[in-house]
């Protein structure tokens, strides 16, 4: 008999069992569900709602069932649908009728949603420091690469040269903000609903806050009918997921195109890139590409889960179950691809050679040519249009700026001077940029400490609260 099962004169339809379970997946919660349970336990017991005796069979049953589930011993079934009844009816099987006291003044309702936070926030402080780990892979890589200059592009034409350091700490901008959002999000995630019961509340003289504090929760979600409908936050999850995956992605597509014969920027290292069946030759880079393909399976969760949510009326509604997949296959995803893209990078050869030979073959300095011809009084649209002609020149000529003789320059603007060659030399034309968060060697420096320096506050964050979910681990 279900454990619901009073009011019904005949038993589900097998086909209803298997299409309403989320057991097959749900079971990714369970030791979260125990301890969520251990700390409502020991609530009721404290308020003397139920003996302290039975509270104590209850806990050992659990520590049990927990024991049995994680070694594989305890068998987990669709007849019991989902993560929460299984274990309440392993319960009873091990400690007998008393296990039957420990549903009280609570539902399925607020425990599912306790057990997705307990589940997210553990899920968030692995991310951040999985992030973290990425930052100083590039931060690294852009130590080692403090003179190293490319092509900078827009519209992937080549457009003003730029130090590799500076590209890689625009990524390291990205990941920052994607740490900040996760952590923000943390202080959403990390409230307590249990206590909300189905709906409503519940007529036993329950301590909310007592099982907040055991559980390391900063609080309890105040609104009963709100604690058991609220999924914005896993929703608030998919789309911090997504911008992460989004910047993994172009990062990705970077890599790929700079790996290539046409680009010849980088090598990834062998570890990292994966072969062909049939052409001997080819080394490709599977993991950014993969990493790239991914992004649409996090994108189509986050669409999924605001679907799934968009006309629900409060309060718990069975569509709410598809909240996890979704969810777990996100952190998975994630996880994943952080693991891997940190050693990638890491371990990534830097073609330095080649990307100069691409800055001095292009006209990526003549911006500079236009402001030297600012510098020396000319409105900047006039110095547009004169470099425009010396450009057009050139490339009729089948030469670059630093080819033209002086003679040649003169004809287009008797301003041009000698210095002008020292002037649109690439280091120079780099460390012209001499601004706050331009490329100049000096101001890519300042730019790495400061990233540094809050990737210290991160990895700070990430000690404080990996001890606090650790709470789960503790009791
Ligand atoms: N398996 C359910 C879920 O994942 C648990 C909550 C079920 N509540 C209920 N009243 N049917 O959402």
């Amino acid at each position: 008999m279900k454990l619901w099962g009073g009011r019904f004169t005949k038993p589900t339809n097998e086909l209803v069992d298997e299409y309403t379970a989320s057991i097959s997946f749900d079971q990714k919660l369970a030791q979260y569900d125990i301890q969520g349970s251990l700390a409502h336990v020991e609530m009721l017991a404290k308020c003397e709602i139920i003996p302290k005796e039975d509270a104590e069979k209850i806990k050992q049953g659990l520590q049990v069932v927990a024991e049995k589930i994680a070694t594989g011993k305890a068998e987990l079934t669709e007849a019991n649908e989902d993560i929460h009844m299984n274990v309440e009816k392993l319960l009873i099987d091990e400690i007998g009728a008393v296990g039957g006291k420990l549903h009280t003044g609570r539902s399925r309702n607020d425990q599912v949603a306790l057990d997705m936070r307990l589940y997210l926030r553990e899920a968030l402080v692995t991310l951040v420091e999985l992030l973290t780990k990425l930052q100083d892979a590039l931060i690294k890589q852009s130590n080692e690469n403090l003179d190293t200059i490319l092509p900078g592009y827009t519209h992937l034409q080549r457009a003003q040269p730029v130090l590799f350091a500076h590209h890689m700490m625009a990524y390291v901008s990205m990941f920052e903000r994607d740490v900040e959002r996760l952590k923000d999000s943390y202080k959403r995630v990390n409230r307590s609903p249990l206590g909300a019961g189905a709906l409503a509340g519940t007529t036993f003289p329950i301590d909310r806050h007592f099982v907040a504090e055991q559980l390391n929760f900063d609080g309890v979600v105040e609104n009963s009918l709100d604690a058991v409908s609220d999924r914005d936050f896993v929703v608030e999850f998919l789309s911090n997921a997504s911008l992460v995956i989004m910047h993994l992605s172009r990062l990705s597509e970077e890599l790929v195109q700079w790996s290539s014969a046409e680009f010849n920027f980088i090598e990834l290292d062998d570890a990292f890139c994966t072969g062909s069946s049939m052409m001997p030759q080819k080394k490709n880079p599977d993991v950014a590409e993969l990493v790239r393909g991914k992004s649409g399976r996090v994108y189509g969760h986050l669409m999924g889960m605001l679907t799934t949510l968009k006309g629900l009326p409060i309060a718990y509604n069975k569509d709410m179950q598809e909240d996890k997949e979704g969810m777990f296959d996100t952190v998975e995803t994630i996880k994943g691809a952080l693991a891997l893209f940190a050693p990638m990078i890491e371990t990534m050869e830097v073609k330095k050679d080649n990307m100069y030979a691409a800055v001095a073959e292009d006209f990526s300095n003549a911006t500079d040519l236009a402001d030297y011809l600012v510098n020396k009084g000319l409105p900047f649209r006039e110095a547009h249009a004169v470099v425009g002609q010396v450009v057009l020149h050139c490339i009729q000529e089948n030469k670059y700026l630093l080819d033209l003789p002086l003679e040649a320059f003169k004809q287009f603007s008797d301003l041009i001077e000698e210095d002008i060659y020292q002037v649109l030399s690439p280091k120079t034309v780099v460390n012209a940029r001499d601004i706050v968060g331009g490329t100049a060697k000096n101001r890519v420096e300042d730019q790495i400490k400061l990233a540094s320096s809050r990737l210290e506050e991160s990895k700070h964050w990430i000690a404080v609260f990996a001890e606090k979910v650790n709470v789960l681990k503790k009791n």
